[in-house]
């Protein structure tokens, strides 16, 4: 099938995207600023510190070794969206409880799974930017916490990574999209449907050519099955750029030749579901990025768009850019998203919002992308 229609139908569409993007969510309760400050852990204002580099050895190593053993969840401890991050939080390369800095987030991804500092600093600011606490510097990897201190005020959401519509979106891999209910832990449908297409195109492991079928086999069923199912702009660069990850970055670093990049359905299932290294297990044997996701797009090109009419009402629109359009996506997420959560900053909230958009778009690096100003460039 082909949803392929007119850019003109797009942007008129996009004026009641942007109308209904921000959800009205009520701030704790509508507690007064002196009630917050009671009853939630008062931390410090925070300098953002800046990116760390990456690391001086970025070969394959054991990373499941002795000083990262895998422990359980404890009472509290938060975990979501993300089976990367999971992974990481469980074996210690982050706060096991699921709170982390920036800084925190890009060591542990380059250290416990060798992604490349570029791809780890632009998916922890773009991140940090949309569902962390810009003051405190401190982002929940699950849902929202009150220890990430207390929050900006109203629109900002400061949810953590499993809310919905700012960084987690739909169509993932293995989490149901939000509007079916549970878009943050393991569904068990979703990854049988993993394993069938690694079994079908993948001669039982899950590869690119398994990842092109299935990015696009889940966005048709969503388009078919979700009145509310949305992928626009920078959802277009996630939902392919993280398809790509399971067969770079979940492989044991050790396989060489045709091993390489074919990830079994056992480390699958520890990684998405237990958020376990898998026995051994040593990560990828050079820095891997986001560039394998333009191979997915090119076996079967799919614009961003959302469903505008309830299940199969498709509609292209590229108003937020899109994974082929980079500096557009950058400019409206920055622009419009990041801009209408935080519309008028002031204070320590503001300094660090600025410091924060400019490491953003540091890790943009080769794309000579135009730098966006929403709150001034001084
Ligand atoms: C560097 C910091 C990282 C941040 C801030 C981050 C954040 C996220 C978020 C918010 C999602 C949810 C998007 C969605 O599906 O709706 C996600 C998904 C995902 N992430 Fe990460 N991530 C990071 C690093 C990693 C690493 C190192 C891996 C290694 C493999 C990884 C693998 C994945 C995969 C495979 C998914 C898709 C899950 C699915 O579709 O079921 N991430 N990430
Ligand atoms: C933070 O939230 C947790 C869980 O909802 C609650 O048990 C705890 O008392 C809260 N902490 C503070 C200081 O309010
Ligand atoms: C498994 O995948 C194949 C190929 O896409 C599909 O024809 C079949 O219906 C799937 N089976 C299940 C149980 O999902
Ligand atoms: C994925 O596995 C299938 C079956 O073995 C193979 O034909 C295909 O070339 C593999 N694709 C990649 C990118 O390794
Ligand atoms: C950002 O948004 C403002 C207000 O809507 C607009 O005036 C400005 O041109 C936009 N900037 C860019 C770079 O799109």
């Amino acid at each position: 099938m082909l949803y392929w229609l007119s850019v003109a139908t797009a942007l008129i569409t996009a004026q009641s995207f942007k109308a209904s993007a921000f959800p009205a969510y009520a701030s704790l309760g509508g507690l007064s600023q002196r009630e917050l400050d009671v009853i939630v852990p008062s931390l410090p204002a925070v300098y953002p510190p800046p990116p760390p580099p990456p690391p001086s050895y970025t070969g394959t190593k054991l990373v499941h070794d002795p000083d990262h053993p895998w422990q359980p969840q404890k009472p509290g401890d938060l975990r979501g969206p993300c089976p990367g991050l999971n992974t990481l939080a469980s074996h210690g390369y982050l706060p096991r409880d699921g709170v982390a800095t920036p800084e925190q987030l890009i060591i542990a991804a380059q250290e416990g799974l060798n992604m490349n500092n570029r791809l780890a600093r632009f998916a922890t600011y773009s991140t940090f930017l949309l569902d962390g606490n810009i003051v405190t510097n401190l982002v929940s990897i699950g849902g929202k916490s009150n220890r990430t201190g207390v929050d900006p005020p109203f629109p900002a959401i400061v949810g953590g990574m499993s809310n919905h519509g700012t960084f987690e979106g739909d169509t993932s891999m293995t989490r149901a999209d939000a509007y079916f209910g549970d878009n943050s832990n393991f569904d068990q449908e979703r990854f049988n449907q993993f394993r069938n297409f690694s079994y079908h195109y993948g001669d039982g492991y899950y590869n690119l050519t398994v990842a092109a079928e299935l990015r696009y086999h889940l966005i048709q069923q969503s388009i078919a099955t979700n009145p509310e199912f949305s992928m626009m702009g920078f959802r277009h660069l996630t939902a392919y750029g993280e398809a790509t990850f399971p067969a770079t970055m979940f492989v044991d670093g050790r396989t060489t030749g045709s091993e390489e990049g074919q990830l079994d359905m056992d480390t699958a299932e520890s990684f998405f579901k237990h958020s376990r290294f898998p026995v051994m297990f040593h990560r990828s044997n050079k820095p891997r990025g986001i560039e394998p996701a333009l191979d997915l797009l090119a076996v079967h090109p799919m614009l961003p768009g959302r469903n505008v009419a309830g299940v199969n009402s498709f509609v292209a629109d590229l108003s937020m850019g899109s994974t082929i359009e980079y500096c557009n996506m950058y400019t409206q997420l920055v622009n419009e998203t990041i801009r209408g959560l935080y519309p008028n900053p002031t204070g320590v909230l503001k300094r660090n919002l600025k410091i924060n958009l400019r490491y953003f778009y540091q890790s943009l690096e080769y794309d000579y992308c135009i730098e966006v100003f929403p709150y001034g460039m001084h």
